[in-house]
């Protein structure tokens, strides 16, 4: 029997409402002066302002930094954590996308240790415990507010990194389904089809565990039985709640296997095109999975199965390919584009795309087929 580690935040809140207890989980690890990370956008929707008033109630001292970027950069981050580290901080909540939520956790680990957000970049740099996060996604997609990871885009070099240490795990997460009641139809298709691919990778890579399956096979079908209507109807709010639930077992199934090629892929084409991760994601699915597929036909015909598809008296491959055409359908369905060319991705990125892929190796090591250069160029190719 393999060893396995099962690593989550300090404590998950799941729920409609359940924000409404932040105030007391504040006052039970005793912060006084907490931060709140939020983009722009969200901030405009309003949810930053009940927060604030339940932390205020809790006698905290609130400061909202609403300039969280899209993909965020370390040059940001660390001019934003230079900026505020006089006010110490004891208590940094992110609310947002995943990028509000990494941003927090950046925060709180130059807060805590100084220094540049590229000096943690890589595997366990952190030295110890960071200042406390909470985090509270606003989109049903990312998992960061369950992952020990935060991603920043390293606009020097070009690429993409990630900080990645169980001292970034979440204290608490509020998965809160009221916050992604009023994302827009566009971003709750991208993070949405970015959840079932957490899902399909931390299922079918190489570490998949006990832990990781159990939670990657219920958010399947919770995300695939309801991002259509989330996506058509942004007021469903059964949807919305069973789309924070897939969501989040998502991000509880690669944080505790890993994700693969999709988005060791996704990460070039995010950096050097700024494609929203969502996006480049869900538009390499299935190229990166018709490559995959043979590699892993068991897993990949119960995926299919997870995906509805009716598998009985079909051949694992039968199954798998029919799962594939599912997925494609879904993201068809709710608006994603089929090929790169539709993002404005010229035909000449394809071979530096395919170059700085191979140097993703931390997701590659983990996808189910071993894939040399010419497989990845073969991939890009396809996608293009
Ligand atoms: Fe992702």
């Amino acid at each position: 029997m393999s060893i396995y580690e099962i690593r989550v935040p300090g404590k998950i809140c799941f729920g409609a409402g359940c924000t409404e207890t932040m105030g007391e989980e504040a006052t039970k690890i005793g912060a006084k002066r907490a931060l709140i990370v939020t983009d722009p956008g969200v901030y405009k929707t309003g949810v930053i302002d009940p927060v604030k008033e339940i932390l205020s109630k809790a006698k905290l001292s609130v400061d909202v930094f609403s300039e969280a970027e899209p993909e965020p950069s370390y040059s940001k981050l660390n001019a934003t954590a230079e900026e505020i580290r006089k006010n110490n901080y004891d208590l940094v909540v992110g609310i947002g996308g995943g990028s509000s939520i990494d941003t927090a956790k950046g925060l709180s680990l130059l807060f805590a240790h100084g220094g540049i957000g590229q000096d943690y970049g890589g595997v366990e740099k952190i030295p110890g415990p960071c200042v406390p996060v909470f985090a509270c996604p606003t989109t049903a997609g990312t998992g960061s507010e369950v992952t020990n990871i935060a991603v920043f885009d390293d606009r020097e070099r070009g690429l993409k990194q990630g900080i990645v240490s169980n001292y970034l795990l979440a204290r608490v997460a509020f998965v809160d389904p009221t916050l992604t009641y009023g994302c827009p139809a566009k971003v709750t298709a991208a993070s949405g089809m970015d959840a079932l691919i957490h899902a399909i990778e931390g299922y079918t890579g190489n570490k998949a565990n006990t832990f990781s399956d159990v939670v990657a096979l219920k958010a399947m079908p919770l995300i695939v039985g309801s991002l259509r209507k989330a996506v058509k109807n942004g007021s469903d709010k059964e949807a919305r709640n069973r789309m924070s639930e897939g969501a989040l077992l998502a991000g509880m199934a690669f944080m505790n296997s890993g994700c693969a090629a999709v988005h060791a892929l996704a990460f070039p084409l995010g950096s050097q095109f700024h494609v929203p991760h969502g996006v480049a994601n869900a538009v390499l699915l299935p190229y990166v999975t018709e490559c995959n597929l043979s590699s892993n036909l068991p897993r990949y015909a119960t995926v299919a199965k997870m995906l509805g598809v009716k598998t009985e008296g079909l051949s694992n491959q039968e199954a798998a390919e029919k799962g594939l055409a599912a997925a494609k359908a879904l993201a068809a369905d709710i608006g994603i584009p089929t090929h790169l060319r539709e993002l404005g991705v010229p035909k000449e990125a394809l071979e530096g795309l395919a170059t700085a892929t191979m140097n993703v190796t931390r997701l590659l090591a983990n996808n189910p087929k071993e894939l040399t250069l010419d497989d990845v160029r073969g991939i890009w190719e396809n996608a293009w």
